[in-house]
């Protein structure tokens, strides 16, 4: 991986529903699926891991924290800050991100048109900020992006719900070890929601064997299924 962001390796495409995504010619893959990538985050991470959660949790709706891994462009973030500020839902999202995007860069996404602007011009003016510490976006809204690897990051608080967003095991398989997912899972709350877009064996057991319920899910278009474990007992 190349880590100026800057670089010319960074080329904005656009998707099967009409939406934009990120070409990384360094590693030879999308942000997200060539098939939609408003849909994919929409499905994979908006209904099928927030909604999941609010929809099924024991405790209050009223707030909720979430674990992205592979913040990126942003567009998991924004959709999911769209959610909690229309429903009041008070939201701390954390974005481990090990190659920040640019200020340049993520605005050429031409994400505003799927939020209010509002949203959209809260996370453009808070992500550098964002990048130091968790800042508040308006009066639901907190993020926090962690520069850093996935291997690296820690936490003194654990999490809701994870988005599992790594580029695809075939371009990145150490994101995809048992070491990553042991070390990522570590921040999930008993009673927590975890997410990706794509479903192997090895994932499957992996995540069995660290005691959680792994369940297939319909996968976005182009897919056929996801996977969404569910975390019932304490672990540490
Ligand atoms: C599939 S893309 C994420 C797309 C993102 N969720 C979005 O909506 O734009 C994978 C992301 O993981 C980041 N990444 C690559 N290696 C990483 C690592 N070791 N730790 C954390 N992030 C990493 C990449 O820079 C990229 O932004």
């Amino acid at each position: 991986m190349g880590t100026d962001q800057s670089a010319s390796h960074l080329q904005i495409v656009t998707t099967a529903d009409g939406s934009n995504t990120i070409y990384n010619a360094l590693v030879g893959e999308n942000y997200h699926s060539r098939n939609g990538a408003l849909q994919e985050s929409l499905h994979v991470f908006v209904q099928s891991g927030l909604e999941y959660f609010l929809e099924n949790s024991n405790t209050n709706n009223n707030d909720v924290s979430i674990l992205e891994v592979g913040f990126g462009t942003g567009l998991n973030f924004l959709l999911t800050a769209n959610v909690c500020t229309q429903q009041q839902i008070n939201l701390i999202y954390t974005g481990i991100e090990a190659y920040p995007l640019t200020d340049e860069m993520l605005s050429q996404t031409g994400y505003g048109q799927y939020v209010p602007a509002p949203v959209w011009q809260s996370m453009l003016q808070n992500y550098r900020a964002s990048l130091k510490s968790l800042t508040q976006l308006n009066n639901y809204v907190q993020l926090q992006i962690a520069p850093t690897a996935l291997a690296d990051f820690t936490s003194l608080i654990k999490y809701d719900i994870i988005y599992f967003d790594a580029f695809a095991v075939a371009h990145q398989p150490e994101m995809w070890s048992e070491e990553a997912i042991t070390h990522t899972l570590k921040f999930l709350k008993p009673g927590g929601v975890f997410v990706t877009y794509a479903i192997t064996g090895n994932l499957k057991r992996t995540i069995k064997a660290l005691g959680l319920k792994v369940e297939k899910a319909p996968g976005a278009p182009g897919k056929r299924e996801m996977l969404r474990a569910v975390s019932n007992i304490s672990r540490q």
